[in-house]
């Protein structure tokens, strides 16, 4: 939606790195479980933001694909890219009307929630690959500040993975603090 482009617009341009310069600590912890059982290595950074993901994706040997509506955040994502000594595919799309045509040996899906995208998310898995996920949990002090449309319900993300043929290989809610986040990292059948 424009409105989202907007938003993400102003929010990246009021802030140098707007989730920080580091990758997501879930990402960094299982990256070496993810360069291990990973079919292969084509990778989709779905809302990849500023890139901080899709860089360290690629600084891991991954070719990777990152997709967002903020044309200011992949301005800075592909000079993040540049100053890593890395290519990423950038691509703008607004992911409320875009199909994943290309299928995908891991899929990160981070800080952003698009139930109606995940049935395709899966189905873009190569067989025995990867997806990843982690963004924020439904909590009382964030519901007042949150649009509750994208905040994950307690153990939604566990039941909704449990229902394809795959595994899960790791899944977490952490309910403490001022921004309970749930993670889950997947491997289709
Ligand atoms: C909280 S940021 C997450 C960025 C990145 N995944 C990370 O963890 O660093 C959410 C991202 O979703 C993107 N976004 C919001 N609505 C979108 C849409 N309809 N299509 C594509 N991207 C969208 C925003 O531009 C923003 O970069």
């Amino acid at each position: 939606m424009e409105s989202d482009r907007i938003k993400w617009n102003k929010r990246y341009e009021s802030e140098d790195s707007y989730l920080g310069e580091r990758p997501s600590l879930f990402l960094m912890n299982e990256i070496e479980r993810i360069k291990r059982l990973a079919p292969g290595n084509k990778a989709l950074d779905i809302a990849c933001g500023e890139g901080r993901n899709s860089v360290f994706l690629a600084q891991n040997g991954f070719n990777v694909t990152g997709l967002d509506i903020s044309d200011i955040g992949l301005s800075k994502a592909v000079a993040r890219a540049e100053a890593g000594g890395v290519v990423v595919n950038f691509r703008r799309v607004d992911l409320e009307q875009f199909e994943i045509i290309e299928r995908y040996d891991l899929i990160l899906n981070f800080n952003f929630l698009l139930r109606d995208l995940i049935p395709s998310e899966v189905r873009a898995l190569k067989p025995g690959g990867l997806l990843l996920f982690d963004t924020i949990l439904e909590s009382p002090q964030l519901l007042s500040s949150h649009n509750p449309a994208y905040l994950l319900r307690k153990g939604e993300l566990e039941q909704l993975f449990g229902s394809y043929a795959g595994k899960i290989l790791f899944s977490e809610e952490n309910h403490s603090g001022d921004m309970p986040t749930a993670r889950l990292l997947f491997q289709k059948a």
